[in-house]
């Protein structure tokens, strides 16, 4: 009994472990292929199995790559849309355990002649971001038993972080062996408005100093970006910048996350694991979403921010870390302090220096056709479009749009555009008209709507539906509403984010 769950505490260890090393590695912006080699081996250890393999769908061609797996290495494995488990899981973003492959119908016995690996129990997980399914993480053969439902859990978690790590990066298509290359954005704020002539003259001057930054704005205003702007705008440009994403973890987890443990903290703890705030020595450490930082690690937040020390969870010796604090929400952290939702003495700390940052609407026609265009250069590259461009039409559409969801939605929306492009234009109708809605109206005569959601009055579900089916469409609905934002979404509906992302899953 006692070995039993000492061993399960040790995997607890190191499943955590994976997961904060994998978030130091998107902020890292490094050669990912590399990081995820030794990384399928780590996946397979914490799930107690034999292999892991991840999986990238190529957005040009729809077709599945294996991207990285436990040794021995195989050769690159391609896999069409919905062929295999795998293809199921690529095709339908369902998570799939299946205890035996072997009598499984989805179970393609051409891919297993390829592998040359018999398997029998396998965790497949779907990687999905923003909405698009990216890829799959496939673990194959637990050692004792079968895959739990705990194991379900961490591989969704995984697969969330892997997904986070896609953002920074472009998978080619055309040159396999170049694989994914990572490149930072940061250096593409775009924008010549004067509302953010405003804001960069802020950043560039806040970035000499070492003041805490405070950037508020709604979501998707480019809140990411300009915190590693000021990074990359101060001299702390070599050292590391680390990104701390308060809605990501378990609350349990958090205070271990920011300032690391020490060996044995946890029983079966067998090594010390450092913290963001140490990883960031040195360099700039970025606190998103500040705003859902639980109470009771902002007391602990805030003697670090006053003090810059720290202890390390089940550690004694107080530490010291120079870092420099970067901070976003797009909450009212003035209304929370008011109402005891957040610590005032932490608002007025961490607000020396507080970036507005405009909604997209604010800024002007400009703006958002600048940006309309650099996203449609972006993306018809990415997806191998050739020479795109979009319908002078589209211009007072884009004007008009309301952009509840921001330059993100901006961006999901031209994505979605280039995609689905036959011709070399994109015109008003490959926008989308339904999300465009309120688009369409102002072009009619009718003015831009002006708050920040697009109202849903109704929303039509067929009868006969089921509760659960019900359910993930309203839910749908709401994302849509919000942008695209999860956190706001999950919000809105009064469920966790984990809760909100099974749900869109089914
Ligand atoms: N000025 C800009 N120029 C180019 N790209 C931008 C700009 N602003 C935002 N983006 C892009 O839009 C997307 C959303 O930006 P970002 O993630 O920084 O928003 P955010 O304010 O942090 O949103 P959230 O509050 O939802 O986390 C990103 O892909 C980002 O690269
Ligand atoms: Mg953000």
């Amino acid at each position: 009994m006692m070995v039993g769950k000492s061993m399960e505490l040790q995997q607890n260890e190191q499943r955590f472990e994976l997961l904060a090393d994998l978030g130091a590695m998107i902020a890292g912006e490094v050669e990912l292929d590399d990081l995820l080699a030794t990384f399928a081996a780590r996946v397979a250890r914490a799930l107690g199995a034999d292999r892991a393999t991840l999986w990238l769908i190529d957005g040009a061609n729809g077709e599945i790559r294996s991207r990285v797996a436990t040794l021995p290495e195989l050769a690159e494995l391609r896999v069409p849309q919905g062929v295999g488990v795998v293809g199921h899981v690529a095709a339908t973003g369902e998570l799939v355990n299946i205890r035996d492959a072997s009598v499984d119908p989805r179970w393609a016995e051409s891919i297993a002649k390829q592998i040359g690996y018999r398997a029998t129990s396998m965790l497949t997980a779907p990687i999905i971001r923003r909405d698009q399914i990216r890829g799959v993480l496939q673990v194959l053969n637990k050692r004792e038993g079968t895959f739990d439902e705990r194991d379900e859990d961490f591989a969704r978690q995984l697969a969330e972080q892997i997904g986070r790590a896609l953002d920074y990066t472009t998978l080619r298509g055309d040159d396999a062996s170049r694989g994914l290359s990572v490149r930072g954005r940061f250096n593409h704020v775009i924008g010549r408005s004067p509302a953010m002539a405003a804001v960069y003259e802020m950043i560039v001057r806040a970035a000499q100093t070492d003041a805490t930054v405070l950037l508020h704005g709604e979501t998707g205003t480019g809140k990411g970006l300009l915190a590693r702007a000021i990074h990359v705008n101060s001299d702390r440009r070599a050292a590391p910048y680390v990104h701390v994403d308060c809605t990501t973890l378990p609350a349990g987890l958090v205070e271990s996350e920011l300032f690391g443990h020490e060996r044995g903290a946890y029983t079966g703890a067998d090594s010390r694991v450092i913290g963001k705030v140490e990883a960031a020595n040195g360099g700039t450490l970025f606190l998103d979403e500040i705003g859902e930082l639980p109470l009771p690690l902002q007391g602990k937040l805030l003697r670090f921010v006053q003090e810059r020390q720290f202890e390390r969870v089940g550690g004694r010796e107080t530490l010291t870390a120079d870092v420099r604090l970067v901070a976003a929400t797009n909450r009212d952290l003035a209304a929370m302090a008011t109402s005891n939702q957040f610590r005032s003495d932490l608002y007025f700390r961490l607000r020396v220096v507080e970036i507005l940052i405009p909604p997209l609407r604010e800024r002007g026609g400009d703006d958002i056709s600048d940006l309309a265009d650099h996203f449609v250069q972006q993306f018809a590259r990415r997806y191998r479009k050739g020479k795109l461009r979009l319908a002078e039409s589209t211009g007072p559409a884009l004007t008009a749009y309301a952009w509840p969801g921001n330059v993100r939605e901006l961006e999901n929306t031209i994505e979605r555009a280039v995609v689905l492009s036959r011709g070399d234009t994109i015109g008003i109708k490959d926008l989308g008209l339904r999300s465009l809605a309120g688009a369409s109206d102002s072009v009619a005569g009718m003015p831009a709507m002006s708050s920040a959601a697009i109202p849903i009055d109704a929303i039509a579900l067929p009868p006969g539906l089921s509760l659960e089916e019900a359910e993930r469409r309203y839910a749908r609905a709401i994302l849509d509403r919000e942008g695209g934002n999860q956190s706001a979404a999950a919000r809105a509906l009064g469920i966790s984010r984990n809760k909100l992302a099974r749900l869109l899953r089914g």
